[in-house]
Order: structure tokens, then C-alpha cells, then sequence
């Protein structure tokens, strides 16, 4: 097992990394305040995990929360049942809610433990490649609006964070590729070396090699790691991590939640970001080109919806949570392994990307 530490002062905590961690009782109990558990789940993982979880955790009184499965139900409805959970059952202030599930269910759980009495202990345990690498890390959680995605919430961080990669062998190969897209992006910002080392083992990490999943999951909680560290609330370099997410929450929202991919919708808005970042000459094609083939490699879509106009975008754009005093500020790469966040942007570029031609660009490179 591997260990890293996410430095907050008072809110830091670990990130535990290693497989069948689900079933370390010795590690859950150590972030365990009280005797009350509240496990929320949903319908798709509890089938697979959670008698595991539950018989880890056979000394406490534990309550399972059981969700529906899926983005549609990152809402205030689906938030009220965990509350209608808790209280049902007399959780009091030294309850701990764990996160068992992927990045829905761990948004949505540390949203409530959040809220639920103003506050109680939280513990994550990601189960697919994106909430191991990202979601699960860093205190975000929140639901989704109808007009703008994850626009309610808190920051709240966990008192721990298990991924048991054991997990990942269950996850559809489609929600593999998705979390690749994070795994990617943190090449992309922060670290270009790993960019070639995700070329070499691209084959390795989606034939669900624990060697290879073991280390993408190791570097890039590693990244996110260093950046919360530096800038918890976002008001720096912490929105670097969103790179490619102002084009992708326009096409998660507009195609409606659950319809494209958290993961898919961020591969083809980072394809928007290094298109603009190239057209601001800052990248050139070929850098462009490689990182596209990057996520053709982990079966990611790089064109955006074909029904989706530049007004569709800039429409859902204007609602981004890095709209400052009424400018959008977007994340580019100033170099490959360099991401800035910025508002000085020739408007005409901007336009211009939104515009321009994808599905061309990738028959380009098949033909190459
Ligand atoms: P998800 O939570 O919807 O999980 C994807 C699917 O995989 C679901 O059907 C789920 O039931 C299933 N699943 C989960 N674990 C499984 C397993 N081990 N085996 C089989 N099936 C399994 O989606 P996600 O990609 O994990 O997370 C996306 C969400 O995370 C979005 O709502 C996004 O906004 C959020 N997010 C949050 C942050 C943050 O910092 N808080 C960062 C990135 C993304
Ligand atoms: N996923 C973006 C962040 O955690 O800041």
C-alpha cells in the first residue's frame, strides 16, 4: 500500500492507495469518529462492494443509503433521501458518512456529510478510475443545477480517502477510458514527462493492469495532491484541474447529465482548450496532434456533439464557475505541461475555436 498526504494544516488527510482496501478494518477505524456509520452507496456498486464494506465495519451500527445510479440524479431529490437516510435512522453529530461509489456518489455524499447537522466526518471510497484520480480528492462536492453543472455546493474535505484498485476490475471499459481523460489532463498542466509514459502503457492501463493502474493512480493523486495543497479554495492554480471542463460542463449540460461522460465531455473541451491554446500560437499543431491521438489511445471522443453551435457553448459558458465579474476566464496551455487560467483572450479566437472544423482535424490525422 502506498501512501500519500494531502497538506491542509488542520484538514490534511491521507490518500491510501493499494488493492482490497475496501476490506482494511484497521484503516477505516483510525478516521472512524463514534459508532455510527452511514454508508451511502447506489444501485450499481452496493451489488459489488458494500457487504464487503459493511462486514470491514462489523463493529459499528452502520445505515446503507442506497441511490439510483447516475449523473440525472446528482440533484436536490436524490440529496434529500441521503438526509431522509440519516435522520430516519438517528445518526447524530459523531456519524461517519463514507462516499462508497464513484464520483456522483462521492460529490453527493460529501455534499450531505457537509450540510447533515452542519457538518459530520466523512471518508471517501472511490470506485472508478476518475474518482480515484480526481474527484475523491481535494474537498469539492456539490450537486448539479439544471442550468449549470456542480453549481451548488461546499468545500468540504474527507478525513481519508481508500482507493482499492481492486475495484477498477468491475468499471465498464467506456468509464475506464473516462477517467483516463483526468489522468491525461494532469500531463497536460503539470507534468509532460507523463505524458510519454501514458503513450507507452496506454495498451497496459486499458487491459486494467494493476501495475500500470496502480502508478497512473499513484501520479496524478500525487499532482492533485500538490495542487489542492497550494490553493484549497481555487483562487489559482487549483483552477489549472479544469482545464478543458469550461467546454465540457457546456456539453454535459446542454446534451443533458448522463448523456455524454463527465470524462468524455472533459476530452473533447481539453481538444477545445488545445485548439485555442495552438490558434493562440502558444502550442503548435503538432503538440496539438499528439495529445489528440492520446485520447483517441484511451478510446476518448475529441470532436464535440455535432448539433452543439458556438451560441449553445458560449450560452452555457457564461454560467462557469470562473466567470469573474462578468469575464470568462478559460484554462489554456501555455506550453505542453503548463496551464494557464486567463481572461486575455482575443474574443475572435475564442469564436474561432468554437467554430472550428474537429471531425476534420481527427480525418487529418488518420491519414497521416
Ligand atoms: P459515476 O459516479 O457516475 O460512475 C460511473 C458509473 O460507474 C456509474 O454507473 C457507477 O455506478 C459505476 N461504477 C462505479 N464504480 C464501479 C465499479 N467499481 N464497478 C462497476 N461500476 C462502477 O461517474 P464518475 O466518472 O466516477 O464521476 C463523475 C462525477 O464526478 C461527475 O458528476 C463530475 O462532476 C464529478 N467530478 C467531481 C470532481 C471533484 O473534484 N469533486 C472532479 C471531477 C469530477
Ligand atoms: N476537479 C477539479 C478540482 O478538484 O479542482
Amino acid at each position: 500500500m502506498q501512501t500519500l498526504q494531502v497538506d491542509l494544516a488542520e484538514r490534511s488527510y491521507p490518500i491510501y492507495i493499494g488493492a482490497d482496501l475496501l476490506q482494511r478494518a484497521d484503516l477505516l477505524a483510525q478516521h472512524i469518529v463514534g459508532r455510527q456509520v452511514a454508508i451511502v452507496s447506489n444501485e450499481t456498486v452496493a451489488p459489488l462492494y458494500l457487504a464487503a464494506l459493511e462486514s470491514a465495519l462489523a463493529g459499528y451500527r452502520v445505515t446503507s443509503i442506497v441511490l439510483p445510479d447516475g449523473e440525472a440524479f446528482k440533484n436536490w431529490q436524490t440529496l434529500q433521501t441521503i438526509f431522509d437516510g440519516l435522520l430516519g435512522a438517528r445518526h447524530d453529530r459523531r456519524t461517519t458518512v463514507i462516499a462508497l461509489g464513484g464520483g456522483v456518489i462521492g460529490d453527493m455524499a460529501g455534499f450531505a456529510a457537509a450540510c447533515y447537522q452542519r457538518g459530520v466526518n466523512f471518508i471517501q471510497i472511490p470506485t472508478t478510475l476518475l474518482s480515484q484520480v480526481d474527484s475523491s480528492v481535494g474537498g469539492k462536492t456539490g450537486i448539479n443545477h439544471p442550468l449549470g453543472k456542480n453549481m451548488v455546493g461546499a468545500f468540504y474535505q474527507p478525513q481519508a480517502v481508500l482507493i482499492d484498485t481492486r475495484s477498477l476490475v468491475t468499471l465498464p471499459p467506456r468509464e475506464l477510458s473516462a477517467g483516463l481523460a483526468e489522468v491525461i489532463k494532469y500531463g497536460l498542466i503539470c507534468d509532460e514527462p507523463f505524458l510519454g509514459w501514458l503513450e507507452a502503457n496506454m495498451t497496459a492501463l486499458r487491459a486494467l493492469d494493476q501495475v500500470a493502474l496502480t502508478a497512473a493512480i499513484e501520479r496524478s493523486c500525487a499532482a492533485k495532491a500538490r495542487v489542492v495543497g497550494a490553493d484549497e479554495r481555487e483562487s489559482g492554480v487549483r483552477a489549472t484541474l479544469n482545464l478543458g471542463h469550461t467546454f465540457g460542463h457546456a456539453i454535459e449540460t446542454h446534451m443533458g447529465y448522463g448523456v455524454w461522460l463527465h470524462g468524455e465531455a472533459v476530452a473533447a473541451g481539453t481538444v477545445m482548450a488545445l485548439e485555442m491554446s495552438c490558434r493562440l500560437g502558444w502550442i503548435d499543431s503538432n503538440e496539438r496532434d499528439r495529445c489528440m491521438r492520446l485520447f483517441l489511445a484511451a478510446g476518448l471522443p475529441v470532436v464535440p456533439p455535432a448539433e452543439m453551435t458556438p451560441e449553445h457553448f458560449l450560452e452555457h459558458m457564461a454560467v462557469d464557475k470562473k466567470v469573474q465579474d462578468g469575464q470568462l476566464r478559460l484554462v489554456l496551455l501555455r506550453a505542453v505541461g503548463e496551464a494557464v487560467v486567463t481572461s486575455e483572450y482575443p474574443r475572435d479566437i475564442l469564436n474561432a475555436t468554437l467554430s472550428a472544423d474537429y471531425a476534420a482535424l481527427v480525418a487529418r490525422l488518420n491519414n497521416q
